[in-house]
């Protein structure tokens, strides 16, 4: 079933790219150039063996989630990836330009862009807790920057009942240990996340931030013998950066 939004040159271009690539790629993601110059993102169930089905989990059920969370989210008005066409094993959503992963990443990247992709970033995440969802797992992976706005892509972590302060305080711990895991000017984006999100934020949220960053305050102990025999591991080197910087926020 095609987006209703498309003309009919694009709709039929795009049932042409996507039924061709369903035949002859196997992968989970794939991007397709369309005729008109734009692009599209072919996403389906990864096909697993059953070991790997053990270890990560199913796919069929994952793509079910983010589905579900897609269409959920974007009845609410919020900005995630609009669905232009979908069968029972996949979708196809239309290009919502780099993710801040691959920003942060490419030491090309515009500073002035960078930091209103991550200001854009916190704002849209205290607008889906302001409407009462929980993201489930906002990584920079999964959100993209079109130059204007950010848009969530991958909402397979998400659970449609969650919500509450609580939650949302979760959301934002694990964004911002993503954040900082990240070498340049990790910081500073941080910063503006946090500080968009806070100009918004939903009552309690950081208050339940400070609790959970004071009670994991045993991770910095416990995981610095591992840092030292693992000093390239960013997850693991952004565990007592991320709940520094919690405390520093002065949170009342
Ligand atoms: N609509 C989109 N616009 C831009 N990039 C996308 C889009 N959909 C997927 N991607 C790219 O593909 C990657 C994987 O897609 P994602 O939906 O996150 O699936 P996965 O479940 O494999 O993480 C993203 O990190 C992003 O780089
Ligand atoms: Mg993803």
């Amino acid at each position: 079933m095609a987006n209703a939004a498309l003309g009919q040159a694009a709709t039929s271009d795009l049932y042409a790219k996507v039924s061709l690539a369903l035949e002859e790629h196997s992968g989970r993601i794939k991007a397709l150039e369309l005729l008109d110059g734009s692009r599209v993102w072919l996403k389906r169930a990864e096909e697993l063996s059953p070991r790997l089905r053990v270890l990560k989990g199913d796919a069929a059920k994952g793509l079910e989630r983010d589905r579900t969370g897609l269409r959920l989210l974007a009845g609410a008005g919020l900005p995630v990836a609009p669905i232009l066409l979908e069968g029972t094993d996949y979708f196809v959503t239309p290009d919502l330009g780099r993710t801040l992963h691959a920003m942060i990443l490419d030491p090309e990247t515009d500073r002035a862009d960078l930091l209103a992709a991550f200001a854009s970033a916190g704002a849209t995440l205290a607008e889906l807790h302001n409407s009462g969802f929980c993201h489930g797992r906002p990584a920079m992976r999964d959100i993209c920057w079109d130059g204007k706005r950010v848009h969530f892509i991958d909402l397979e972590c998400f659970r449609p009942g969650k919500s509450g302060p609580k939650a949302y305080s979760k959301d934002l711990l694990i964004l911002l240990h993503n954040i900082l895991s990240r070498n340049r000017d990790s910081r500073v984006l941080a910063d503006e996340m946090i500080r968009t999100y806070r100009e918004a934020a939903p009552p309690g949220v950081l208050q339940h931030l400070r609790v959970r960053a004071m009670s994991l305050s045993w991770l910095i102990p416990l995981t610095a013998p591992v840092r030292r025999l693992k000093p390239s591991s960013r997850e693991l080197h952004a565990v007592p950066a991320t709940l520094q910087f919690i405390w520093g926020l002065g949170i009342a």
